[in-house]
């Protein structure tokens, strides 16, 4: 059998294996995947981004779709996900939550997830720069998501004037499932693949006081973990491998759109939030973008700020919080389903444990996927994108 995994501490908790499950919005990780990770010994991390999809009795709805961020992004469901995460966790490893900077009620919502008792917060999708003060006097881990050494030292330069620095660092690489922090054309050039950028990081991560460095975007096995922690991360973060486990949130039809999909299928795609984000291409909502078709769109949950009211969502052509509710609820005519590009890998589900345990080396992987050595995303023309250089 081969080697265990060692642990991973942060800050007051202490992980057997040093994996996270990344958090995935809009109903892909909720109580369910979360407390199933943290109970096999990792960190199970509560996506905070539409929440209202979870339990919509108390949710004001227009046309099925939570009204305004308060019904979108509902407190009462975050803080009860939170606390049925950690209620299925068992005591082991520890709940988190990812929260995205991008939503337009960023601060309530840090608070609503400390006062449920989360472990951690792993924050991105812009930059987390008053995260320590928004979490003051509480003390949750904070770990921000990262795409270079320059953000680094950008933010810790910024946390220190509050006290704090980051409890763990995550540097995503372009393989991610979701929005990326670089842009379309960076997210093709090997500079900015993760094993490029990883070196730079953790130099920074030690210069502040060995900050533990997690690396994510397109981590599948023990080997790709081994990988990264023989360069010295001190974990990895996954998300999309998880995205095949029975106990992950996301509907059946979800799961199979993924298990369906071939490597050609999983691509960036353009978004309303001003970053590229990867997902199954192949959709017919995309596919209906991809050829330019443009309806009008309300904006009714009013999810992000960069959208700015729906601006974005009619230039690029959808709704980024309608489209992820309908891929919540198993609509595959309209819904957006995002995947790592290691997406098409999956052929099956099994169960977090048993999941685990191949990750961790406690038992042998036997899972098979197929290698398409005949196909690689090239960068094709989606018109101009947003830059998000940091
Ligand atoms: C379906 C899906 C939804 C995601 N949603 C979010 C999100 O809401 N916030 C976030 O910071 N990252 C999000 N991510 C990124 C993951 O948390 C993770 O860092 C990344 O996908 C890791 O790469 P992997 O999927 O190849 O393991 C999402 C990823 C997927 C696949």
């Amino acid at each position: 059998m081969p080697s265990i995994l060692p642990p991973l501490k942060i800050r007051n908790f202490t992980l057997q294996y040093p994996i996270i499950q990344g958090g995935m919005g809009v109903g892909i990780s909720w109580d369910s995947l979360a407390g199933a990770v943290a109970r096999a010994g990792c960190g199970g991390t509560v996506s905070s981004a539409g929440t209202g999809y979870w339990n919509t009795d108390n949710i004001r709805l227009i046309n099925g779709r939570p009204l305004k961020p308060i019904n979108f992004n509902n407190s009462p469901n975050l803080m009860d996900i939170i606390r049925s995460a950690k209620e299925k966790s068992q005591g082991n490893g520890a709940v988190g939550v990812n929260i995205l900077c991008a939503l337009t009620d960023y601060e309530r919502q840090v608070k609503d997830a400390i006062k449920a008792g989360a472990q951690y917060i792993i924050s991105g999708a812009g930059l987390p720069l008053r995260l320590p003060e928004f979490a003051s006097g509480s003390d949750v881990a904070l770990i921000p998501i990262v795409s270079s050494a320059r953000v680094v030292d950008l933010l810790c330069k910024r946390w220190k004037r509050s006290g704090r620095l980051p409890d763990a660092i995550v540097l995503e690489g372009p393989k991610s499932g979701g929005h990326q922090g670089y842009t379309y054309e960076q997210c093709f050039k090997s500079e900015y693949q993760l094993e490029k950028v990883t070196p730079a990081v953790l130099e920074a991560c030690r210069n502040w006081g060995n900050i533990p460095l997690i690396v994510a975007g397109g981590v599948w096995d023990k080997k790709d973990i081994e990988r990264f922690l023989d360069m010295g991360a001190s974990g990895v973060q996954m998300a999309t491998r998880f995205i095949g486990t029975h106990e992950c949130d996301a509907s059946p039809v979800f799961k199979q759109v993924l298990i369906n999909a071939r490597k050609q299928d999983i691509r960036l795609l353009k978004s309303p939030v001003g970053y590229p984000a990867r997902g199954v291409i192949t959709t017919p909502l995309m596919q209906r973008v991809r050829a330019g078709v443009r309806p009008k769109i309300p904006c009714i949950s009013n999810c992000v700020t960069p959208c700015d009211h729906g601006k974005e969502s009619n230039k690029v052509g959808y709704c980024i919080a309608d489209s992820l509710g309908d891929a919540c609820n198993g609509v595959v005519d309209s819904g957006l389903f995002f995947s790592g590009s290691n997406g098409y890998r999956l052929t099956k589900l099994q169960s977090v444990q048993e999941l685990v345990e191949k990750l961790a080396g406690v038992r042998e992987d036997t899972d098979i996927w197929e290698e398409d050595e005949s196909y690689t995303e090239k960068m094709e023309d989606l018109g101009p994108q947003q830059s998000a250089s940091l």
